[in-house]
């Protein structure tokens, strides 16, 4: 069985290049191989391959630059996996894709659940949300995974940027009143290949369906990063700042192009039943990619 894997050079498909390894052979593809801007070298590609599973981590995420690169964004978010899976659906075969918090906007006073109505306030928010149901009207065989604050120890995100400049600046400001649980790519690939070793032996359709995949709790950005230097601090990295002295700022006072969801709470409580998975602390997550950082 071979599964067709896009994205292989992003957070989440750079661990996924492993983890699914373990159901068989892996074509892992980048822009090189195949723009996903190009519907027609999307299905050369799927007719090349002829995969048994396809895995779509790849997406435009640069969230404030989409505010000004809508096309570009709607057509790697959108229409990529509407095509994707549409090929899928061709070959009668599982695909598996990922979304985001920002498909909410954040004005719910409790935890997201997957049947909450969504309503995205970007321009990122909106083209993954109709990536999202392009997947499902194309491809009955689908997993959308919804997940958040994405961190890993390949790429950039938040915890490096904060490992950094926790040992550049005496002064940290970060923001505190959104809330949401910080999700390692690991984590995502490792329960990505789980799910899809069960969406190949069971009938895939009595699981198809929109999933959240989060770390477990909950935090803000400030208590994330607050967490980054405590840790990085008890591994032996010396900061500037002191993990105590890290200020809170309310959103407003770092405005960005992009509206952020000031609650990105999502409920797991649906895939741990659907698919037996215990998900670990966001912090456990966050030891483990220092650790490889720091190294
Ligand atoms: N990062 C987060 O905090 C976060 C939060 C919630 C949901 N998500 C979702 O989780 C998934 C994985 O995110 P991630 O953090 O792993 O993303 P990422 O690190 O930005 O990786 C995205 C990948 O997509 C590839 N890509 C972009 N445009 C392409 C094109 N035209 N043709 C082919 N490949 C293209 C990129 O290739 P290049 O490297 O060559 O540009 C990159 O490898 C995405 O669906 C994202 O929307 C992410």
């Amino acid at each position: 069985m071979k599964t067709l894997l896009t994205g292989k050079n992003g957070q989440v498909g750079y661990e996924l290049q492993r983890s699914l390894a373990s159901l068989g052979e892996v074509v892992a593809i980048d822009v090189e191989d195949c723009d996903l801007t190009n519907s027609e070298q999307i299905v050369d590609l799927v007719e090349r391959v002829k995969p048994g599973l396809i895995v779509n981590p790849a997406a435009y995420t640069a969230v404030d630059m989409a505010e000004s690169e809508p096309e570009i964004a709607y057509a790697i978010n959108a229409t990529a996996p509407k095509v994707l899976a549409a090929q899928a659906n061709l070959l009668h075969i599982p695909m598996i894709h990922y979304s985001t918090d920002y498909v909410f906007d954040g004005t719910k006073s409790g935890v997201y659940v997957e049947e909450d109505d969504p309503n995205p306030q970007s321009v990122y928010g909106k083209t993954k949300w109709q990536g999202e149901k392009n997947v499902r009207a194309m491809c009955p065989q689908h997993v959308i995974l919804r997940t958040s604050w994405v961190f890993g120890a390949h790429g950039g995100n938040f915890l490096k940027t904060i490992l950094k400049l926790a040992q550049e600046r005496d002064e940290l400001k970060i923001i505190s009143d959104q809330f949401g649980a910080p999700t390692s790519a690991r984590l995502l690939a490792d329960f990505t290949a789980e799910i899809a070793k069960q969406m190949l032996c069971d009938d895939t359709t009595q699981k198809a369906g929109t999933y959240h995949l989060v770390g477990a709790g909950e935090t803000t950005w400030h208590g994330y990063a607050t967490k980054v230097v405590e840790l990085a601090n008890q591994l032996g990295v010396k900061t500037k700042v002191n993990a105590a002295n890290i200020q809170p700022i309310p959103t407003e006072a770092y405005p960005l192009p992009a509206p952020r969801p000031k609650n990105s709470k999502l409920s797991t409580a649906k895939i741990r039943t659907t698919f037996g998975i215990d998900i670990p602390d966001w912090s456990v997550g966050v030891e483990q990619v220092l650790k490889q950082v720091i190294a």
